[in-house]
This record gives structure tokens, sequence and C-alpha cells, in this order.
């Protein structure tokens, strides 16, 4: 198929799967090696084999502790993540990128309109984690209690799952692409022609 893709338009993509694939890494992290519940018990046991004990709290405080400067970096990707939905907002100002959604209504065939239904699903639920994330961040800031909130990272939380389902099924489809075409669409993803 005779298609490329302009630098802008490129420089967005990877730019936004950088920052999501690294969000979703700082996550998985805390859910995982850094979680702050199985830590907190290993940090219990190991001082007990010393004869220190702690209550539960202090445990789970130590733990938050170790934890911290790795979440760090879900603030730090989440500002990379608002550069590119600026580079997609310019891209699509320019020209170089269309609307997800008019790209959908304009595709043919059942196969395009599929794909270009994943593609508008992972730029809405980024962009709700990005203004969910970032509205429960500011909570304080912004004069809203904590419990008012919560609706917003409840939210956050929830449009995990389906966006990684998103981008599995995102991905598989590429490699698909790249194997049953000879378009080779992720070196044009890169170098663009
Ligand atoms: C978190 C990771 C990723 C996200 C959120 C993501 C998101 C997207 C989105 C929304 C589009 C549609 C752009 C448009 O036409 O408006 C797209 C296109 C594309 N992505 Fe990704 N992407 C990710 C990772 C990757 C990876 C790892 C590859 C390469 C292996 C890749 C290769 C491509 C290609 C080749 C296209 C063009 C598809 C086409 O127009 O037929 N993406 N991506
Ligand atoms: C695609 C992008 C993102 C993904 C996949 C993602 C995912 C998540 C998940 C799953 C959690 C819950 C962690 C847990 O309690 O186990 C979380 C928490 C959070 N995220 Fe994101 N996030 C993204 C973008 C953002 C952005 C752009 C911000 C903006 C600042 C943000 C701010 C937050 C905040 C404030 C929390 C709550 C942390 C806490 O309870 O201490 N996230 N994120």
């Amino acid at each position: 198929m005779k298609r490329n893709f302009a630098p802008l338009f490129r420089l967005w993509h990877w730019t936004m799967a950088l920052a999501v694939l690294g969000l979703i890494g700082t996550v998985l992290l805390r859910k995982t090696f850094l979680s702050k519940s199985a830590n907190a018990e290993i940090i219990r046991q190991k001082l007990a084999g010393f004869s220190i004990t702690v209550d539960p709290d202090q445990a789970v405080a130590v733990a938050k502790a170790i934890r911290a400067p790795m979440w760090e970096w879900h603030y730090i990707l989440a500002v990379v993540l608002g550069v590119a939905i600026l580079l997609r907002i310019v891209a699509m100002l320019r020209g170089d990128a269309q609307m997800p959604i008019v790209k959908l209504v304009q595709s043919e065939g059942l196969m395009e309109k599929f794909k270009s239904l994943i593609h508008l699903l992972i730029c809405l639920a980024i962009l709700l984690m990005a203004l969910t994330g970032t509205f429960y961040y500011f909570h304080d800031a912004l004069g809203i209690a904590k419990d008012s909130a919560r609706w917003a990272k409840e939210l956050h939380e929830s449009l995990f799952v389906p966006l990684l389902i998103l981008i599995l099924l995102h991905i598989g489809g590429v490699i698909r692409h790249e194997l049953t075409t000879k378009e080779c669409i992720v070196s044009k993803m890169i170098h663009g022609e």
C-alpha cells in the first residue's frame, strides 16, 4: 500500500509509545517487586529474625519509602505523555495526522474499520488516563478533598487492563501486518517511507 508517515506523526507515535510502555512498567513494578504489602511482610519477617519488632504500619511506611523513587517515574513519564499529546494535536492541526474518529469513519473494509476502531479506543483510553491521573494528582492544589477525587483514581485504575488489552491487540496486529504483507509498516513508522 502506498502510504508514508510524516516526521511529526512518527515523533508523536514513538514518544507516546515510550511514555505509555514506561508508565505500564511502573505500574507492573508497583504491583510486583515493589508491592508495599509484600515488601512490608518481608521487612517484618527479616527484622523479627534480628529480634526487632515493628508494627504493620511501620513496615508499610518503610516499603512505601523504598518504592517512592521508582513511582516518581510515573509522574516523569506522565509529563512525557503530555508532550506526546501536544505533538499529536499539532500534527492534526498541520494535517500530518487525522482525528482518530475521522479515520474510523473514512476507512473502508471491515479489517480497516476494526484497526481504526482499536486506534480510536487506544487514543480515548490514553486521553482519559491522562486527564483522570492529572486531576487526581492535583486534587489538593485544586482544593478538592481526597474522597471527592476518588472517582478519578478509580476510573484511572479501571482503564489499565482494557488499555493493556488494546495495546497487545495493536502490537499483535502490527506484527501480523509485517508478516503477511510486503509493506514493511514498522520500518515506515521508523523512517517514514
Ligand atoms: C504503548 C505502545 C503503543 C501505542 C499506545 C501505540 C498507538 C498507536 C496508535 C494510536 C496508532 C494509530 C495512529 C493513527 O493512525 O492515528 C498507531 C499506529 C501504528 N503503530 Fe503503534 N502504538 C504503540 C506501540 C507500537 C509498537 C511497539 C509498534 C511496532 C512494533 C507500533 C507500530 C505502529 C504502526 C506500524 C502503526 C501504523 C499502523 C497503520 O496505520 O496501519 N506501535 N500506534
Ligand atoms: C497510559 C498512561 C497511564 C497508565 C497506564 C497509568 C496507570 C495507573 C495505574 C494502574 C494506577 C494505580 C496503581 C495502583 O494503585 O496499583 C495509577 C495510579 C496513578 N496514576 Fe497513572 N497511569 C497513566 C498515566 C498517568 C498520568 C498521565 C498521570 C498524571 C499525573 C497519572 C497519575 C497517577 C496518579 C496520581 C496515581 C495514584 C497514585 C497513588 O495512589 O499514590 N497516571 N496509574
